[in-house]
């Protein structure tokens, strides 16, 4: 796995098995761009840059008319010296000038991956670094651009670091965290976008001429757009051809966009969005730009999905949780919303223990004066009409039972109604003269003050010190308005956005640190904030607050192409499905369920006998194979069709299941094969409904032959153990 540096050719080449990432240095100065892709045993420059003396081109070699920034495939852009393409950075001196002239100095190779401070990163022990630093010697400002490759994965990790050695002070207004120019501009562009409770849609468009860029300006990631873009052949599907993945690890506003430009190259850059930041940089300190993920595959996205699924359970999850088994749980949202008391909770505990379920979690409504979605977040005391011996009473007990206990919060939040309001007017994000907007009848804290974020430490401690709690729901049910400080100078207030998100990783570094056995899940209203900043530190994350089973399948289906299922919450919950009013069967509901992070959100006090003992039937079916729906390798098989019949796959060393869902019924259909694909082709597998012998090849090659169903949203579940 090296990463070599050809001194004569001043070429660096970042090589292991499966892809190459070449990077040159022109003119002693400038960083270029010259491979990306499959693995190439060494590289010679035979794609040489153009050098053509261009109409309109700007030369910074007066002595060379055909070198021009312009049409340079670069590794980072330059500012307002001639490349006019989108930048990856911008800085602004005390005089206001806007230009910079960076030039390369030196490089470090080192092992393994530093991380990045204050922010979460990937971790990577099988990994190389190589940092290349860059000068602009009038501001005495260094910009290091960090690349890490990895041994096994096809993965290189990108980040930008800024150290201001200068006298004075210098305002970046854009700190992208990569760019890249891929000299070809023939691909499709594949995003991930939504809305609330309509989360991970998958859109895929050609690239044309200009601008083309997703971007969130919410304050958090937001449903509306994952920080992802991936870049591919339009003859690619989920089963072959070449794709280039790019995702942010960060949690907060970003843009990732692709500038198709003139000489035929496609410019990538993702980052922090510009437009609401920008940081003043002192004499000698610093600014760390966020990691961003860059992947290739040439197997077509299931290739890609494989590589995202086990880069991010293995090198970003918390560490104490990447082999480790998730319990099935109930959570009381869909069940009672506001209103409970201990009593009925108890009696749901005991239906639940009796099901075979394993962590029972209290949602919303357990604090204050929270009886509805208007008052007390802040207020975080037990509402003791509700629960007459607090929470540490309620836990004990359910933990008597032989569950484990989990518990909500949504710490990031304030009701105007509330006693913290009263006491911390100023611990809340607003500008002056303003009214503060609400969402939600909630306003937001200010966690770019460290004393909301102490506060918060301190609050969260109080609760988990107890040893009571086994598992913490993290929500957060708005997006960011009146984004400025009290605690920061005028001249400071555009780098709030970024502080609030510092301010939420401090506190979960060290809430998470302190207490690596409790599991967290991560919720923004459900996928809000389902990014891979914040399953850093949680390992879960609730998918969306859509529960209906059609509408999930298509949901959990989009976040497979960068998440495993066990980073997806998927519950059983009621019909009529709350969201939608759908009717969907138990058991469908419970195999789009176990096709994520498996639960219940449901009262199961209220179930028919016969729907417990299905259910009881369930939760012995996943526990049997849980290793396999947790830790085995999942591939998508069939993409939902106009009657949103869809299928994919689990399989590990010792057994494979295909889950079919069939969508809408229909009298007269194309027969339907569904193909595994991926299954060892040599090895026999046994049918465990039917008995019957089969070999690997054939289950991928010939296939199975779907039933006809005469009932909508029904699935199917095959099995297979190999022999
Ligand atoms: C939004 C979450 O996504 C729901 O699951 C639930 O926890 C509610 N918030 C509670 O207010």
């Amino acid at each position: 796995m090296p990463i070599l540096f050809d001194h004569q050719r001043q070429i660096f080449h970042l090589s292991n098995s499966q892809i190459s990432y070449v990077i040159g240095i022109e003119k002693d100065k400038f960083i270029t761009h010259r491979y990306f892709g499959r693995s190439l045993p060494f590289y010679t420059g035979s794609n040489e840059l153009q050098r053509i003396d261009r109409g309109f081109a700007t030369n910074p070699d007066l002595s060379d008319r055909t070198f021009s920034l312009n049409a340079l495939p670069l590794e980072t852009s330059t500012q307002g010296t001639g490349d006019h393409r989108i930048g990856n950075y911008q800085i602004r001196r005390e005089n206001g000038a806007n230009v910079t002239s960076f030039s390369y100095k030196s490089y470090t190779i080192s092992s393994g991956k530093p991380t990045l401070e204050g922010l979460p990163s990937l971790r990577g022990e099988q990994a190389e670094t190589l940092a290349i630093l860059l000068v602009d010697d009038v501001q005495r400002l260094e910009m290091v651009l960090n690349y890490t490759l990895y041994k096994d994965y096809p993965v290189v990790t990108r980040s930008v670091r800024f150290l201001n050695r200068g006298k004075e002070k210098v305002f970046i207004e854009n700190a992208g965290s990569m760019l890249l120019d891929l000299t070809r501009t023939d691909f499709d562009m594949l995003t991930l976008n939504g809305s609330h409770t309509n989360e991970a849609t998958i859109g895929r468009q050609a690239l044309h001429e200009g601008i083309q860029k997703i971007e969130s300006s919410r304050g958090t990631s937001s449903p509306q757009h994952q920080p992802f873009l991936a870049l591919m052949d339009s003859t690619t599907n989920e089963f072959q051809g070449e794709v280039y993945a790019f995702h942010l690890i960060y949690s907060g506003n970003f843009t990732a966009q692709v500038e198709v430009e003139q000489y035929g190259s496609s410019r990538v850059q993702l980052g922090i969005q510009p437009e609401t930041f920008e940081w003043c940089l002192e004499p000698n300190a610093s600014f760390q730009t966020p990691e961003a993920v860059i992947s290739y595959s040439d197997a077509g996205l299931n290739g890609m999905s494989q590589t995202f699924h086990a880069l991010y359970q293995k090198e970003l999850i918390p560490v104490q949780w990447k082999d480790q088994e998730r319990p099935i749980l109930v959570n009381t949202w869909e069940a009672n919303y506001f209103d409970f008391h201990e009593a009925d909770l108890l009696q749901q505990a005991e239906v639940a223990k009796d099901t075979g379920i394993e962590l029972f979690v209290l949602d919303d409504g357990w604090f204050g004066q929270r009886n509805d979605d208007t008052s007390s977040l802040g207020d975080w005391f037990e509402n003791r009409e509700k629960l007459p011996q607090g929470i540490a009473g309620l836990a004990e007990k359910i933990q008597q039972k032989g569950l484990k206990f989990g518990l909500w919060f949504e710490p990031e939040m304030i009701s105007e109604n509330s006693r913290l309001f009263e006491s911390h007017p100023d611990w809340v994000l607003q500008v002056p003269d303003y009214p503060k907007t609400e969402g939600r009848r909630q306003l937001v804290l200010d966690l770019s003050q460290t004393v909301v974020q102490e506060y918060l430490i301190e609050m969260l401690d109080s609760y988990l010190s107890t040893g009571k709690i086994d598992y913490i729901k993290w929500d957060m049910n708005r997006h960011l308005t009146e984004v400025g400080s009290f605690a920061f100078p005028a001249y400071q207030q555009k780098e709030i956005y970024h502080r609030y998100v510092l301010g939420l990783y401090r506190v979960l570094e060290v809430i998470t640190t302190k207490y690596p056995n409790c599991l967290f899940e991560n919720c923004s209203s459900g996928g809000g904030r389902f990014d891979p900043g914040m399953m850093y530190y949680m390992a879960q994350t609730w998918t969306s607050d859509n529960t209906d089973a059609l509408c999930r399948s298509k949901i959990q289906y989009g976040y497979s192409l960068l998440y495993p299922p066990i980073m997806m919450g998927a519950h059983v919950s009621p019909v009529p499905n709350h969201q939608v009013g759908r009717r969907t069967s138990l058991h469908t509901r419970g195999l789009i369920a176990m096709s994520g992070n498996f639960g219940y959100e449901m009262a199961l006090t209220h179930l028919p006998a016969d729907e417990q003992k299905e259910i009881r039937e369930q939760i012995t079916f996943y526990k049997k194979h849980r290793s396999l729906f947790q830790f085995g390798k999942f591939y998508r098989l069939q993409s939902a069709d106009d009657f949103f019949a869809t299928a994919w796959l689990f399989t590990n060393d010792e057994e494979a299941i295909v889950i079919y869902f069939n969508g809408l019924a229909r009298p007269a259909v194309p027969v339907k094969y569904v193909k595994t694909r991926y299954l060892e082709e040599q090895a026999i597998f046994k049918n465990t409904a039917t008995g019957t012998l089969v070999s690997g090849a054939e289950l991928n090659q010939a296939g199975i032959t779907i039933p006809r169903i005469k009932e909508d949203f029904s699935t199917l579940l095959f099995h297979w153990k190999k022999i």
